[in-house]
């Protein structure tokens, strides 16, 4: 067991596994709720199985079990690849993997049965937020030291955005939850949806996004074998996201009695946010120009890629909704539960999977089992997505349209359900795609697996 919790990389591969799994479970709920949507009566006296308990278990699980554990394996592998040295601490790192994934899992225990702050995105209660920040604390001394410890000079960017997440999750994740209050983890009146949105926007903004970009700087150079268009670029890109992400949660509550100079700056630098956006597209763009092939006959690169291809899409969308004119009609309804499924699983969702397949033969010493098994799970994806993107923005625009010009939410219900309907019967895709991730997965580090040669030398480099 020992050598286990010492063996190099083990607990990136511990994190990516988790993230796999995860994305299994949070299916399995994302289905339970979309069934919900269609037919409420459906298994009506399975208390842990309502829909305001079964949909924060979605929702936690794929954000911080899916996407977000996923992601921070991939960053275990490159942070001491791209630092040509070692993990500081293989056992701190997997101290980290226990803690986060004692919070993932107190989702689907907790939450079933009635233990949450009820607070969206900051449901964890209390223990839970404590396990997270711990595992926080671990991943920042193991990064920091690894960064001591480096042999090579220059830190790449996607050093900088692994370790800065570490560092404004621990000091934003507190805030926005506020663990001072461990009883509510709430402030009282209005001015929690202040805290609780600046949590809210942070983890999608300063969590997800810098977690999926840094992967996507560490695959897309590789597979294309160029280097990176532009360090400073980068570096620039990076330091406008700081500048410009942190403080726009506004533009979630625009529709409430929030101060105006809060909305004014909310909106002006939702806006702005194509200047980083710009920045991470055009650079990574430029890197692969050229050698479009590379990536697209690369079933991991053209994941990322893809991912890519919906962040463009993502905050085209993003400022646009923040505009309070479009905002009246596109609040509280479906279109923005369409945006959130591009932004997380298009965009968070397949550069994980994507950097996953990349970086797993590193990690393993194994070719992936199947890439056809790849290619099968983007195809999947993707038609599940772009399905569900359509659907619930075209639901939200008859929700927002009816209730702009006065009528009640009540009587428009029996209009959704042909999107709803749909929506699950896409959502059928999603979770077939996470088992067959999985079973690659499986069949690619299975013990017994004698037939393919491990790589070595530089293959596996
Ligand atoms: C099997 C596939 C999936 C199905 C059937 C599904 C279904 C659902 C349903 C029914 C909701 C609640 C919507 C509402 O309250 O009106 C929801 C919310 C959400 N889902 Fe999924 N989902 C799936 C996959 C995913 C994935 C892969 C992610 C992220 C990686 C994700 C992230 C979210 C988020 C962030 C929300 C909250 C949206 C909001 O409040 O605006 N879902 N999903
Ligand atoms: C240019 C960048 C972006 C802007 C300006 C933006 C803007 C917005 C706005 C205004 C809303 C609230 C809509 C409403 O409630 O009416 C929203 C919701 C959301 N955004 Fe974005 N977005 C951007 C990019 C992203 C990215 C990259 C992610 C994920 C990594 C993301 C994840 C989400 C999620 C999950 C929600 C749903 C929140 C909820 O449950 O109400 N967004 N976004």
């Amino acid at each position: 067991m020992t050598n286990l919790f010492q063996k190099p990389q083990s607990a990136a591969l511990a994190f990516m596994v988790a993230g796999a799994v995860w994305f299994v479970v949070g299916a399995v709920y994302g289905m339970f709720s979309a069934i919900h949507l269609v037919a409420p009566e459906f298994l009506p006296h399975v208390a842990p199985l309502v829909f305001g308990r079964e949909r924060p278990v979605h929702v936690n699980t794929m954000l911080y079990g899916f996407v977000g554990t996923m992601l921070v394996g991939i960053g275990l592998y490159y942070l001491p690849a791209l630092l040509k040295t070692r993990l500081w601490s293989e056992p701190l790192a997997w101290m980290a993997f226990v803690f986060w994934n004692l919070t993932v899992l107190s989702g689907p225990l907790g939450f079933a049965f009635g233990f949450t702050q009820g607070r969206e995105y900051n449901e964890y209660v209390w223990l839970a937020d404590i396990s997270l920040v711990l595992a926080v604390a671990c991943l920042i001394v193991v990064t920091a030291l690894t960064i001591v410890n480096r042999r090579e000079p220059q830190l790449y960017v996607s050093i900088w955005y692994f370790m800065a997440t570490f560092l404004w999750t621990a000091s934003n994740y507190p805030l926005g939850n506020v663990m001072w209050h461990p009883a509510t983890g709430a402030m009282p009146g209005l001015i929690d949806s202040l805290f609780l949105w600046f949590w809210g926007h942070n983890l999608p903004g300063l969590l997800i996004t810098p977690l999926a970009t840094g992967a996507a700087y560490f695959v897309i150079p590789r597979v294309t074998r160029t280097p990176l268009n532009s360090h400073t670029l980068s570096l620039l890109g990076f330091w406008f996201l700081i500048a410009l992400y942190s403080h726009i949660g506004g533009h979630h509550v625009l529709q409430s009695p929030i101060p105006n100079w809060l909305k004014t700056v909310s909106v002006v630098d939702s806006v702005s946010m194509v200047l980083p956006v710009s920045i991470v597209v055009i650079n990574l763009w430029l890197t692969a120009r050229g050698f479009g092939g590379r990536v697209w006959n690369d079933p991991p690169a053209r994941l990322v890629m893809g991912g890519i291809v919906w962040y463009i899409i993502t905050c085209i969308q993003g400022p646009l909704q923040s505009l309070p004119f479009l905002q009246r009609v596109t609040h509280f309804n479906n279109w923005t539960v369409g945006h959130a499924h591009i932004a997380m699983l298009g965009f968070g969702g397949y550069i994980a999977l994507g950097a996953m397949w990349h970086v797993l033969p590193l990690v393993s010493g194994r070719p992936v089992y199947s890439n056809k098994l790849i290619n099968l799970q983007f195809g999947l994806i993707t038609f599940g997505l772009t399905g569900f993107f359509i659907v619930l923005t075209m639901a939200g625009l008859v929700q927002g349209s009816a209730w702009h010009n006065g009528e009640t939410v009540l009587r428009v219900l029996p209009q959704l359900s042909p999107f709803m309907v749909m929506r699950a019967a896409l959502g059928i895709f999603i979770l077939t795609a996470s088992l067959v991730g999985l079973a690659n997965l499986y069949l690619t580090l299975r013990p017994a697996r004698q037939e393919e040669p491990l790589l070595r030398g530089e293959e596996a480099a």
